[in-house]
């Protein structure tokens, strides 16, 4: 019971904490620092609570009242992702007439955002065929306009209805959206335990790949020795960087182990023509 009383006082302690820095404005600085050290499972679920007050109050546009916002005349300007609308008027240098992204302006330009195709082909609503990590990117931009522009409401298509409830693609894009953030975690820890190498390509004399101890941007102790890294179930490797002393990363406490770190590790597989225990690797053009 104790015990319960205990996690219970916790959880109530941390709860007010966060609800002080995400409503207090002098903690506003500190607000991204915070929410870039939690995982993006997590991460996701505690910013859409925040945002659910006011996503409440939106309202629902039809597409031909937001093509209209798009800062001609002096007009506000509106864009929409994923079904949700944002007044950016205040980023109109980026997408008012004349701007560089101006293309996003007065429509759900959502697949555009991830495919880089910023055409009327390419800045339309739908996603489908996306993998976890598009889904994942969409989510991200998502966020980035509900942090830093104004939330105006729901468009009504694909993803929300007349009455702003949201359609059957939204509510698939939330079930991939749990897999994808997971999907993510994992990635962002696996570069965290096999770093990726530094790389030059010198034209006409080769490449060199190396280890470093923040190789990946990764801040680490070790240095560790360059490998082919093919991760579970994938068949393209990457370089990474392989702690070579110490317990396996999987294993931190166990004391019988052969101080060779990961390399034992069954998705590593050596360079040719680089020595296993170096690590900087010179491969010279052919
Ligand atoms: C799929 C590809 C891309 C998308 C969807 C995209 C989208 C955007 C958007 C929406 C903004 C405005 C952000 C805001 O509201 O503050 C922006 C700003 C910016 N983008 Fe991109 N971008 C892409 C690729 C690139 C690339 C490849 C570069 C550079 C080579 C680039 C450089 C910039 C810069 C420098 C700014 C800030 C401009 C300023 O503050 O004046 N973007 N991008």
């Amino acid at each position: 019971m104790g015990l319960v009383i205990r996690l219970f006082t916790l959880v109530a302690i941390l709860v007010a904490v966060f609800a002080v820095i995400f409503t207090v404005d002098i903690f506003k600085p500190y607000r991204q620092k915070i929410i870039d050290v939690i995982p993006d499972s997590i991460r996701n679920s505690v910013i859409s609570i925040s945002d659910v007050k006011r996503m409440k109050s939106g309202k629902v546009y039809t597409k031909e009242e937001l093509s209209k916002y798009k800062g001609e005349n002096g007009s506000p300007v509106y864009l929409a992702v994923l079904g949700h609308v944002f007044d950016v008027t205040k980023g109109k240098k980026h997408y008012g007439p004349g701007g560089g992204y101006e293309f996003f302006a007065g429509r759900d330009g959502t697949r555009g955002y991830v495919t880089g195709e910023f055409n009327d082909k390419g800045l339309i609503e739908d996603i489908s065929g996306f993998t976890l990590s598009q889904i994942h990117s969409v989510n991200h931009w998502l966020q980035f306009y509900m942090k830093d522009y104004t939330f105006k409401g729901y468009l009504l298509g694909n993803y929300f209805d007349e009455h702003g409830n949201p359609s059957e693609a939204k509510l698939e894009f939330d079930r991939k959206l749990v897999f994808a953030n997971k999907a993510e975690d994992e990635k962002k820890a696996d570069i965290v335990m096999f770093p990726p190498c530094n790389s030059q390509f010198k034209a006409g004399q080769g490449k060199t790949l190396w280890c470093s101890n923040f190789s990946g941007g990764i801040q680490r102790e070790w240095v560790g020795v360059p490998r082919q890294y093919f991760r579970p179930g994938e068949t393209h490797a990457r370089c990474a960087c392989v702690k070579n002393i110490g317990p396996p990363s999987d294993q931190p406490d166990t004391k019988n182990h052969k101080n060779n770190g990961d390399l034992d590790n069954p998705g590593m597989k050596l360079y040719e023509g680089c020595d296993p225990n170096v690590d900087s690797c010179y491969f010279p053009e052919k």
